[in-house]
């Protein structure tokens, strides 16, 4: 049986701090023993705000892969890469740069919020209107059917979605395609096609959506058909001819609970994080410092677990003996900010521990990131390449 795919990526910002662990690194880990997985630097995407300061990618860049190693990546179960070394990334971004409509990208709800947010620069450019265009040529070219992604980028995952199916619709007519689905529906026996049949009208002529789940049910179950056979019945009930492109899924990352030290976002760009490199010492004084519910401005005042930032990291460490613990004791003044920090020290300092003793293994090891990259990008070469094979000769590239 072969795996589901699923492909993620970030931007280069150097240390990754806890937000970024809880937030999606975890997450990460967890897949790649169940799919295979694809996960990138998105470098170019970078450019697209920070143009002008192309000092800072690389650094950032061999950080970052350091830590995503230490946070427990293992080269061996999934492909680490740089977008940069793939130019076929590129390429398939020209190619559905020809038939994306301008209106979609001027609609993707990021554009108009990050050029309100960054207002300091000049992003009026062709290249950061194209972002989601790239995004989407990332996911599309491995065939990924899950991006773990937080919120923030569910509006990419829409727009990357349309744009396989405008791409399927136009380029996906493969000639007899009709004459292999009607048989294909012969072999699925006389009362599933009947069923089957009947759904495909309902869905095509009445938008009939529970139609279309079932049918698409009952390809999945068949026995008597092929893989490639499930696949061609199951784009012929939307119209839709050939599956050239692949559409994919978020796969919701619940966006880390955690706040920073001073009880916004956790974030690089507002300092308030406890890296995953942070030394102990620097971890018990972070947390010390950390503002609490200013309720207990003494004491012997009671305060509420829910109005303070460090009952979120509580949430994300503690188990649910200490944070009843805490909630008894904070409300009823029974123990002091001091001591209900205590806990979630200890427990950042355990978990960080074990990464920082891989970050020393790697910094020993002068190349090992760089093979890392190598190794991944021969990886992610292959598949990117054959889909690239399937686009061009989709959209009539001649091959001489
Ligand atoms: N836009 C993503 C972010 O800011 C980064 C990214 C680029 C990405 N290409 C991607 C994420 C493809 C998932 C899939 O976090
Ligand atoms: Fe926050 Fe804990 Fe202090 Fe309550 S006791 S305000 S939860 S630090």
């Amino acid at each position: 049986m072969t795996k589901d795919r699923v492909l993620s990526g970030m931007r280069p910002t150097g240390f990754m701090h806890i937000g970024h662990y809880h937030g999606a690194l975890k997450n990460w880990v967890a897949l790649q023993a169940k799919h295979e997985c694809y996960y990138f630097v998105a470098d170019w995407h970078a450019l697209t705000s920070h143009y002008d300061d192309p000092r800072v990618i690389a650094t950032s860049t061999y950080d970052m892969v350091t830590d995503w190693l230490a946070a427990g990546l293992d080269p061996n179960q999934c492909a680490i890469f740089l977008q940069s070394q793939l130019p076929q990334h590129a390429e398939l971004t020209v190619l559905l740069g020809m038939i994306t409509p301008l209106g979609w990208l001027e609609r993707v709800p990021t554009y108009k919020e990050q050029q309100e947010n960054l207002n300091e620069k000049d992003l009026t450019t062709y290249g950061f209107l194209g972002y989601p265009l790239m995004q989407a040529a990332d996911i599309l070219i491995y065939g990924a059917q899950h991006v773990p992604v937080g919120e923030d980028q569910v509006s990419h995952l829409e727009i990357t979605r349309e744009i396989a199916r405008r791409f399927n619709h136009i380029y996906g007519r493969e000639p007899g395609f009709e004459d292999k689905a009607l048989a294909a529906v012969k072999k699925l026996g006389g009362k599933s096609a009947k069923q089957y049949e009947a759904m495909k009208t309902a869905y095509q002529q009445d938008g009939n959506a529970e139609a279309l789940d079932a049918a698409r049910a009952l390809v999945a179950a068949a026995g008597s058909i092929s893989a490639a056979e499930k696949e061609m019945l199951a784009a012929f009930l939307t119209g839709a001819r050939k599956q050239v492109l692949t559409e994919p899924q978020a796969l919701l990352t619940p966006t880390s609970k955690i706040t920073g030290l001073d009880g916004r976002k956790m974030s690089k760009s507002y300092g308030n994080g406890i890296d995953l490199r942070e030394a102990p010492a620097s971890v018990e004084q972070k947390i010390k410092r950390m503002p609490t519910d200013p309720k207990r401005a003494r004491r012997t005042d009671p305060g509420n677990p829910d109005d303070c930032p460090v009952f979120t990291l509580h949430q994300v460490y503690s188990s649910d003996a200490t944070k009843a613990w805490v909630r008894q004791g904070c409300t009823t003044a029974g123990i002091g900010c001091l001591d209900c920090k205590q806990p979630v020290i200890e427990a950042v300092n355990t978990e960080l521990a074990p990464m920082q003793a891989r970050i020393k293994e790697i910094d020993a090891r002068p190349g090992h990131v760089r093979e890392v990259l190598g190794d991944g990008c021969a990886r992610a070469r292959r598949v990117a390449e054959a889909t690239m094979q399937e686009v061009r000769h989709a959209m009539g590239l001649a091959n001489l």
